[in-house]
């Protein structure tokens, strides 16, 4: 089992939109793959056609003491996922200072779950710095970064930099990141300059690119794999090379954070 994280400095980047899409990407090359929702938001879930009732979760597995795989559906596309779970203040209150006394649950939970060899997990988080976060960096074997090419997103880079440098440089099972600069407008010359400056600032190898592609948001809306719903779109074609990019790093046996 290989475990992924998606996160970002700043929010509405992408993170949930990048999970799902690359969960149907690995599948596609043969995967066994687990999208987990690691943010209160819950949204994860509608990416896979799971019901917006549906509102069980990891969050109320934990609170009731239920094993995991009690709490794993299958969505539409076939693809398996752990939502967060629907709960109310008082119950999110509870879990997440049960994530602040336990650093390790969630990798702990993970473990428990007995995924295949060739499995990998997906974990979305909520934007910036949280005990969700801090749980993912814990348990992850690899990290993209999301941002979107825009100078709110380039300040906050730093920042989540520093918390992967804390949480995950010093642990031998971590393979190292990605930067995924999402909704890459190359009309715009504003979001050209900021592209170049972060391509500059992380090196060609660790970047990623995708295009604002309306055909994005249209597949979530019907309920449909990107690769499915309009295969010859721009975003497709850029998932494709996304989900490689990523393959590739948890396949590699290297660490690579020397850049942080
Ligand atoms: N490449 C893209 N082209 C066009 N629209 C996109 C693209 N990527 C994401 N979007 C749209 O951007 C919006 C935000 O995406 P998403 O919800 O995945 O962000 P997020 O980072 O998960 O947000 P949050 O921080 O709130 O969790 C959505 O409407 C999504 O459809
Ligand atoms: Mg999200």
């Amino acid at each position: 089992m290989k475990i992924i994280a998606i996160v970002s400095g700043k929010g509405g980047v992408g993170k949930t939109t990048v999970s799902a899409n690359l969960c149907a990407g690995l599948r596609r090359l043969g995967k066994s793959v687990l999208a987990v929702d690691l943010d209160p938001q819950n949204a994860l879930r509608l990416h896979f056609g799971v019901s917006p009732r549906h509102v069980g979760g990891l969050a109320r597995a934990v609170l009731s003491g239920d094993d995991w795989r009690s709490s794993v559906v299958q969505g539409n596309t076939g693809d398996y996922v752990l939502p967060y779970g629907s709960i109310n203040e008082g119950d999110r209150l509870d879990f997440e200072q049960d994530l602040r006394e336990n650093p390790t649950l969630l990798r702990d939970q993970l473990a428990l779950l007995g995924l295949a060899e060739d499995c990998v997990v997906v974990l979305d988080t909520p934007p910036g710095a949280s005990v969700y976060l801090t749980q993912a960096l814990a348990a992850a074997n690899a990290a993209v970064i999301v941002a979107l090419p825009d100078a709110a997103s380039y300040a906050t880079l730093p920042k989540i930099m520093s918390l992967i440098k804390q949480y995950c440089s010093r642990r031998k099972k971590f393979l190292g990141y990605l930067l995924l600069i999402n909704q890459v407008d190359r009309v715009k010359q504003l979001a050209d300059d900021v592209t170049d400056m972060m391509s500059a600032k992380f090196g060609k190898k660790s970047i990623v690119l995708i295009h604002q592609d309306q055909a994005i948001p249209e597949a979530l809306a019907y309920s449909k794999d990107l690769q499915e719903y309009d295969p010859l779109s721009r975003g497709a074609h850029d998932v494709k090379l996304c989900v490689q990019a990523v393959e590739r790093l948890l396949n590699s046996d290297t660490v690579g954070v020397a850049a942080l």
